[in-house]
């Protein structure tokens, strides 16, 4: 039979010529070369992935549990992990969560598509921070929103701004924030910006998803409150054991209350009825047999240690001109060039010296009134390189740098 009548790109929905294909993707395609200094990941260092702590939580709960293990379960979730979680909430923040109030989902990614499919109808206005985590804009572009962008200072989103865009539209509906290492700009707010972002959103109707898959890996300063102690039921949380555990086993969760779970289990249930059960039991079963704060603070340390490198490695080898975040956890930080120096053609002469990183202007979204923007920025992640190739890398940019500078003078 002929297969001429079959022409898939005018059978795809709308949204698919809306949502960006990952560019990051295409960047770490060429950074893998084994012979490439990268800067541009965004992985957890694997050296600290508890291979064998797994591999005996795996074993007990086949053992003592195989046949329920291997079953489905329930829509929101392994109840011991759900009351783990709430636990740790108590005891590190001081929030008083129940385990009802808490969805696991396949990683914090999934989090985000589902708020996503619960909240944005096309055409709706949420807010995102400039620059944003690529993987909101993302999975909140496949429901057609109507996209704003609130600058990012250096302690935090700017609530001058904030104010103005919510007393202009009124009737935003979401604001994403990622308060802690961000990323791509490893900045943290600030705790007068936290209070100040509660100020502002209380006279509206809006919801604020506190993104935070970073908070556990603060190497410097002390945890600041997060938006939902300020804001009550207004915030909705996420958090992952990505980066303080493993990412490979794709656990994270939402906290919300009643009203928007009841709509997330609903769309959880029609995404992928659970996530992994084994993985939660495994998870849980890991967790409540090792000490977990130890482990954090091993990583905490190491990727300290690293951002010191780099951060020392910069203020040696990068022009002044060039001005950088000084993160106080997370895994990047980000720099931004001269006006007029467009880091995608910094990049591409950085790849001729074997080191790569990722250009800053995917990471701005574009909106009615924000075109643009970001050309000259540059995201460059400390987590996965050892202090002297940090050193090495940092120099080889900050040589071709100094020659893009001299260009454009
Ligand atoms: C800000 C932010 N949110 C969410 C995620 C998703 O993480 P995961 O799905 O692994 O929990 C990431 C991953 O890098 C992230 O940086």
């Amino acid at each position: 039979m002929s297969n001429q009548t079959f022409q898939p790109a005018a059978l795809f929905a709308e949204r698919m010529s809306i949502i960006p294909t990952s560019f990051i993707r295409e960047i770490l395609k060429v950074a893998a070369r084994p012979e490439i200094i990268s800067f541009a990941g965004g992985l957890p260092n694997p050296k600290f992935f508890p291979v064998d702590a797994i591999k005996a939580a795996a074993d007990k709960v086949l053992t003592q549990d195989g046949r329920g293990t291997l079953q489905y379960t329930t829509t929101e979730g392994y109840q011991p992990l759900r009351e783990y979680i709430a636990a740790r909430y108590k005891q590190k923040q001081g929030l008083t969560i129940s385990p009802d109030e808490i969805l696991i989902t396949n990683g914090s990614q999934q989090a985000i598509d589902l708020l996503g499919k619960i909240f944005v109808d096309k055409g709706n206005k949420i807010l995102l921070e400039l620059p944003g985590y690529l993987g909101t804009i993302q999975s909140f572009s496949a429901y057609q929103p109507d996209f704003g962008g609130v600058r990012l200072n250096e302690d935090g989103v700017d609530t001058e701004q904030l104010a103005h865009l919510y007393a202009k539209h009124r009737d935003i509906k979401l604001f994403s924030a990622i308060p802690n290492f961000q990323n791509p700009s490893g900045t943290s707010y600030s705790t007068e910006v936290r209070e100040r972002v509660a100020d502002v959103l209380e006279s509206y109707n809006t919801v604020v998803i506190e993104d935070d898959p970073y908070g556990d890996l603060r190497f410097i300063g002390t945890r600041q409150p997060s938006l939902k102690h300020y804001l009550g039921e207004k915030a909705v949380m996420m958090g992952s054991f990505s980066k303080t555990v493993a990412p490979g086993l794709r656990l994270g969760w939402i906290v919300a209350t009643k009203p928007i779970m009841e709509k997330l289990v609903v769309v959880k249930q029609a995404a992928d009825l659970h996530s992994n059960y084994f993985a939660q039991r495994v998870m849980h079963q890991y967790l409540i047999d090792n000490d977990v704060d130890a482990h954090i603070a091993t990583i905490c340390k190491a990727y300290g240690e690293q951002r010191d490198a780099m951060l020392t490695a910069i203020e040696e080898f990068f022009p002044s001109e060039v001005r950088v975040t000084k993160p106080e956890g997370g895994m990047f930080l980000w720099a931004t060039l001269p006006e007029g120096v467009v880091s995608m053609d910094l990049f591409d002469k950085a790849i001729k010296q074997n080191v790569a990183f990722v250009p800053g202007k995917p990471f701005y979204v574009e909106a009615d009134d924000y075109r643009g923007g970001g050309e000259n920025t540059m995201r460059l992640n400390f987590s996965n390189a050892d202090a002297a190739t940090i050193r090495e890398g940092i120099k080889r940019l900050g040589v071709v740098m100094e020659e893009m500078l001299v260009a454009v003078a």
